[in-house]
């Protein structure tokens, strides 16, 4: 396997030193979609966010400084990306505003309607059952609480040659803004919003419980 190739595929579960690296690229090379993602939604500076995926924990840290009165949770079913998290964090772990935990989307560790907001970013491409997954975030969200997933690749015509290569080597699915409405509502969920911008091919999909 080249080089390339073994990077792209810590994606899925960085692990290791190349995944710690990977880890901090991420924090430091996904906070243009993270902040155009976040702008989707409101965050309550009382309330309960989880953040699905949460790889090197800098959604994480920044969910939490808009939420200095609620608590922010992380998940990853990486080891070292929760390790990594829990440093990124530890500030406000240390404020007890910030819980990083290990777990996977399938299962998540919490009691029912627990949160205002899930955010999941670059992650639902590798979870194993989407509609399930997206159904046991349901269950951890209140009732009218939101769903926040944000994708830097989409599928578009335009850029399909781009990204095929890389998406084969990852083995991720991915999907156009008229199947995210599809898989959303087959989760139960209502539509808020789907927002796509087709020069960068990002897109913020926001739904509710
Ligand atoms: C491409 S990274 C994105 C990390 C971070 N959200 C970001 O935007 O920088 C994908 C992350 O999702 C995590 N992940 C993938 N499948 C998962 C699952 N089934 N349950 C929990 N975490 C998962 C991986 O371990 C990895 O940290």
């Amino acid at each position: 396997m080249g080089l390339l190739e073994k990077y792209i595929k810590q994606c899925r579960k960085p692990s290791g030193g190349l995944g710690r690296f990977i880890g901090r690229s991420m924090n430091f090379g996904h906070s243009g979609i993270r902040c155009w993602g976040i702008g989707h939604v409101s965050i309550k500076p009382a309330g309960y966010i989880l953040d699905v995926g949460c790889g090197g924990g800098k959604a994480v840290s920044e969910l939490a400084s808009s939420c200095p009165y609620g608590k922010v949770f992380g998940i990853d079913y990486s080891e070292d990306m929760v390790e990594l998290s829990k440093k990124v964090n530890r500030k406000y772990i240390a404020k007890g505003i910030v819980e990083i935990l290990h777990g996977s989307v399938s299962s998540l560790p919490f009691k029912d309607n627990f949160f205002d907001l899930v955010t999941a970013f670059e992650t639902y491409y590798f979870w194993p059952d989407l509609i399930n997954d997206l159904k046991e975030i349901k269950r951890v969200l209140k009732p009218g609480g939101k769903l926040l997933l944000v994708n830097e690749v989409y599928k578009d015509d335009k850029f399909e040659k781009r990204n095929s290569k890389w998406v084969e080597m990852l083995n991720m699915h991915y999907h156009s803004p008229g199947e995210y409405n599809e898989f959303l509502k087959k989760a139960g969920y209502h539509i808020v919003e789907i927002n796509n911008n087709p020069k960068k091919n990002w897109i913020a999909a926001v739904a509710q419980k």
